[in-house]
Formats: C-alpha cells, structure tokens, sequence
C-alpha cells in the first residue's frame, strides 16, 4: 500500500526546526512523524512538549521505543481530536495523489470520508493528500501558532493551487516560501519541494521568497538566472495557435501494452510508448507496440482474446489492482475499453534528457502518456517551426523543472506558457520559407533547428547569436548535473 513515504533528510530536518522560532516550551506535532527525523531534530534543538501520529505500525513501533516518553499514536492523522491545539506543527505530509487516495480503504481512509469532515469541504476535489493535511495542521494550531511544512512545489503554478493557497490565506500568513533544490530527501525523489513557514494569524505582510541549494550536507542561497529575457516585443501566447494534451494512459500497462494474443488487426492498434522509439521528426520511423484495441461486448471477441481478458481479470479480482479497473469490474463496465485520444498533432516529450525536439505524428498512430500532444489551430508546418527553435527551446529550459542526472521534466502549463512572434507580423515569403524548413525537416529528418531560428530572428528581440548563447549556456549547466552525477 502507498503510504507516500519519503523521508527528510537529517540537514533539512534541522534547518525547519529552525525556522519554528518558538520558545522551549512550546508543544509541536509531527502529524506523520515516519522514522521521526523531525522528532529528533526537534530534541536536539531542546523542545521536549513533542507528539506525533504515524499510521505505519512498523515505524511507529521503532520511534516510540526509541522515545516512549513522547505522546506518540499509531493511528491516521486525518482523523486525530481537532480540540486539541499546539503552538506549532513540523511535517513532510504522505506524498499521495488525489488518484491514489480511495486505495487507502482499507485503513479507513478515503476521498468520501475525507469529505464528511467540513474542514476540507473547500478543498477541490483533485486534491492530493498533502493538501489535507495542511488544512488539518492549520485548524490544529493555537492562535499564532506556526506551521513549517515540507511538500511538493507542483501545485503553486495550477489553478487549482491557486485556490488551495487563497484557503492557507484565509486563516493564515504565508510567512516564507524556501524553494530547495538538491539532496532533500533519505533517497533522491523525483519532486520540486517547497517548505512554507505558517503563522495562525490575521496578520498582514509581504511574503519572503528563498531560494536554496542543498549539497554534500551544506544549505548555500542559490544563485538565480538572470531573468528569462523579454524574447518578443508582442507575444503571442501558445493558446492562440494551439492546445495541448497527455497521450494516452492505460492505467495497466502489463495489460494493453504487447498482450500475449496471437495479433489480429482488428484487436490492437499501434502505439508509440517512448521518446526513444522515435528517431528523427516525424514518427515515419517509430517503433511503435501493440495496444490492446477492443470495443464492444465480450462475447463477439474471438477465444483467445475472451481468455485473455478472463485470465486479467481473474488478477484484478484477486489483486484488487489497479484500482480503476477493478472498481469498472465491480461495476460490470467494460474495463477493457480504452478512450478515444486522437494523437494527431505535434508530439513532444514529457521527459527531457538531452536535446528538445518536437515531432510530427504523420503516420496517424496513437501517442502515450510520456508525450504531449499540441494540436495546431494554425498551419500545422508553421507551428512546426514556430515550436523547433532556439527561442522555444530556450524557454522550455527556463520553465521546466530540473531534476539533475541532466533530467527536465516539463509540465502541461509549462508548455501552455510558451511565447510566440505574432504571425500576422512575420512577412509572407518568411512564413513560406519557414513551411519548407518544417517541411523538409519531417520528410527527412535533417535538422533544420538553426535555420528556422536565423528566420524567426527578424521577429525577435534577441539576435541569432545571443539566443545561440543562451541556450546553449543554460542547456549545458543541465547536462553538466549529468556529468556531476556519472562521476
Ligand atoms: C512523506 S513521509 C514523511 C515522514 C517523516 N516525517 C519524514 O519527513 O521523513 C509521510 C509519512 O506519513 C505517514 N502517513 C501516511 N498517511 C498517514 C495518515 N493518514 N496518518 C498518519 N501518518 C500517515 C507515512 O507512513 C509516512 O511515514
């Protein structure tokens, strides 16, 4: 069962228990406390009044025999007496996404139980579980009480972010945003993490944003890049040429993807699971897998597929995962049918590992969830070039979050917040010119990248060269993390 475990490690443990700022005596809560690392980073720091709930027995038993004078529960947090008050709360929340919240049942929790208490009523309903913990951590505070929190940055930049910071702020004040980057976590985890520092307080100020790099057990400022350069005089933004999607998700990859029939065209459909079946820009010559393809009633497929699907479901009854396919079963919907995703469009990748490119789907097959798929609301070649250049490329660099090993993973808003050169500005013999440079670029996989950006240079603010040297400055210092790392 997912519990969301990852631990902090021991410097960032410390470093928050600095930022709680409150007297001796004062009594924390660690609502999730795992293998008590700020449990014990508080005792250093001389607190004595500490509790603290965690839900895994194993880890419970290890932390109250090594401190069984603390009020340590073994219990879910979620649903601890909300009567009773602390000074502060110290806590790196389960890591669990709002998906994932109902396989949680059998411990009594899920979304519907979490709904029956009114404290989480203004939460969306895509909340991740993180997010109720705040807000339990927040009603559990005195007046004045703080709140040092460590969790996923993700959501700050998302419209439904937006709505769970404006409930922080309703009650409290956003005293510090520390962005920390570098070794946070027991075990490298794939997340951006921000660590907030909450005052229960009507109280009004600014806001103080850190930036921070954590290396060899060392916590230095880090050191920005100089702002993204005003690229565009009049920019475009992204949804006035284009939208943009995920490909397709299976859910149960081992099912769909390749399954063990005897291949009947009608019954599976090509599919392009990853960036690295796809060389060159168009997917002419992906490798593309088989996707199990079925729609309609059980019974008019052919023996071995009705076996199949027989054989998967007997291990979703007997393993109650996935969860959405066994929930489908329970509900005798036809689990083995997958949407409809038209993959049509210009592909690219959610997973950066060395160079950027954007590709063609020309040979109408379907694209899974590691690509992104941008339909064109313009002439799809020109925003073919509009999106393989320097100044796209160098954007994405900016925006996308790093995740070293010369890792970028880029987001949906991440794309959506792409800046283009209005069109209607760019001369007619250039919007051909930069057709044929798309063109022969998907007919022959030439790369065609530099010349595109010397034509769209005409219509930005920043010339050939300099756009050259930005990017290739800020792609390197991502690919040198590789090198760091290898070594
Ligand atoms: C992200 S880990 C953090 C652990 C520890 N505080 C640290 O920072 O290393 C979250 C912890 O919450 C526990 N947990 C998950 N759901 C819980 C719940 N409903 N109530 C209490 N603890 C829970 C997990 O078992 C896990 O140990």
């Amino acid at each position: 069962m997912d519990l969301g475990q990852i631990f902090t490690s021991t410097i960032v443990a410390k470093y928050m228990v600095s930022l709680l700022n409150i007297g001796l005596s004062s009594s924390i809560l660690d609502p999730c406390f795992g293998d008590g690392v700020f449990i014990d980073a508080c005792l250093n720091a001389g607190y004595t009044n500490i509790s603290g709930y965690e839900i895994d027995s194993k880890l419970f038993d290890y932390v109250k025999t090594k401190h069984p004078r603390l009020k340590l529960y073994n219990g879910d947090y979620l649903r601890a007496d909300e009567t009773i008050k602390y000074d502060a709360v110290i806590m790196n929340p389960p890591y669990i996404r709002q998906e994932k919240i109902d396989e949680l049942s059998e411990l009594g929790i899920s979304k519907m139980a979490l709904r029956s208490n009114p404290i989480f009523s203004d939460l969306p309903t895509t909340a991740n579980m993180y997010m109720y913990f705040v807000i339990k951590a927040l009603k559990m505070l005195n007046a004045n009480g703080k709140l040092v929190v460590i969790f996923p940055s993700s959501w700050i930049k998302t419209r439904s972010g937006k709505g769970f910071e404006k409930l922080i702020t309703k009650q409290a004040l956003i005293e510090k945003q520390i962005h920390i980057n570098g070794e946070v976590f027991q075990k490298n985890a794939l997340v951006d993490v921000v660590i907030f520092c909450i005052k229960k307080t009507k109280e009004s100020s600014n806001r103080d944003i850190i930036y921070l790099n954590l290396s060899n057990n060392v916590i230095t400022p880090r050191i920005l890049q100089s702002p993204t350069r005003k690229l565009i005089t009049n920019p475009v933004p992204f949804r006035i040429y284009a939208n943009v999607r995920r490909g397709l998700t299976t859910g149960a990859n081992t099912i769909f993807i390749n399954p063990p029939l005897k291949y009947k065209n009608q019954y599976v459909t090509g599919i392009v699971s990853s960036p690295k079946s796809v060389s060159g820009f168009s997917t002419s010559n992906a490798a593309t897998d088989h996707l199990l393809w079925l729609h309609g009633e059980k019974k008019s497929f052919p023996k071995d597929v009705q076996d199949y699907l027989c054989q998967c479901e007997k291990a979703i009854i007997d393993t109650h995962k996935p969860k959405t396919l066994y929930m489908k079963l329970q509900q005798r919907s036809p689990w083995y049918e997958l949407p409809e995703i038209d993959s049509d469009g210009i592909w690219f990748s959610y997973f950066v590992r060395n160079d950027m490119k954007f590709i063609l789907n020309t040979t109408n097959v379907l694209a899974r969830d590691n690509f992104y798929i941008i339909k064109p609301h313009i002439d799809s070649f020109l925003l073919f070039a509009l999106l393989n250049n320097f100044y796209t490329f160098y954007q994405l660099e900016k925006m996308g979050k790093k995740y070293g090993a010369g890792l970028l993973k880029l987001q949906r808003y991440d794309i959506e917040n792409l800046l283009f050169p209005d069109i209607s500005n760019i001369s007619v013999s250039d919007k051909e010119h930069l057709i044929r440079l798309a063109k022969h670029m998907v007919d022959t996989n030439e790369d065609m990248t530099a010349q595109i950006t010397t034509v769209l240079s005409a219509y930005m603010n920043c010339t050939f060269n300099e756009i050259c040297k930005d990017y290739t400055k800020i792609k390197q210092q991502r690919l040198e993390e590789k090198q760091c790392q290898l070594k």
